[in-house]
């Protein structure tokens, strides 16, 4: 929808501004893979030693978004691809604001977190929390997996709805290999060989 009496207002401080006083570079670190792949566990240990090291960050997650920005949509396809709107939409504001903003949700389609990086530009990261779904079945860290191989979850990713994954993510986790204390570091590292810590 679009209205010609809505006109954007520059803002007084500017984005360079910000930046230039948080002294880190503003980006998005896209957590993505399936359910019980490990995204929220490693993206709160990768805010907390950003956070440490005295960055300014902040984190969406999945089930949190939709407690309440999200309340209102489901899990089918449509609603998915709004969920992800709201939330790089979001995730920029933030990223307006000078933060490093992670984001943690399953983001199963290569289509939406395509128009996520259009829209973020060359701040965003995306991270493939790569599990095999086994793996991710066997920790079951929510009970999920159980109730959707019993048929009472519908749209169920890796099971009854499916999981795209990234090809060439800026950084790929294989949790099943590496502890979570190693996985933070990684996504850390990352950030410093680019200098954007
Ligand atoms: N190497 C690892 N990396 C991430 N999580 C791991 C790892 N090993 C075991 N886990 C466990 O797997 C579970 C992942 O759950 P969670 O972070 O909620 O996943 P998601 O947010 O992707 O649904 C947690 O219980 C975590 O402790
Ligand atoms: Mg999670």
């Amino acid at each position: 929808m679009s209205n010609d009496n809505i006109v954007w207002h520059q803002a007084s401080v500017s984005h360079n501004e910000r930046v230039e006083r948080v002294g880190h570079q503003p980006v998005i670190l896209w957590y993505t893979g399936l359910s019980g792949s490990g995204k929220s566990t490693i993206a709160n240990a990768v805010d907390r030693k950003l956070f440490e090291m005295g960055c300014h960050t902040y984190l969406l997650d999945g089930d949190n978004v939709r407690h309440g920005l999200n309340k209102d949509l489901g899990f089918g396809d449509a609603d998915r691809v709004e969920n992800i709107r709201r939330i790089t939409e979001v995730a920029n504001l933030f990223v307006d604001a000078g933060l490093i903003v992670g984001t943690a949700f399953i983001s199963p389609f290569k289509a939406d977190r395509a128009q996520a990086r259009e829209l973020a530009g060359e701040r965003f990261v995306e991270v493939f929390v790569d599990t095999p779904l086994a793996v991710c079945e066997q920790r079951d860290p929510k009970g999920l997996y159980k109730k959707a191989r019993a048929g009472d979850i519908p749209h169920f990713t890796g099971i009854s709805s499916p999981y795209e994954a990234p090809e060439s993510p800026e950084v790929h986790l294989r949790t099943a290999e590496m502890s979570v204390e190693q996985a933070a570091e990684q996504v850390v590292n990352y950030l410093r060989d680019k200098r954007i810590i």
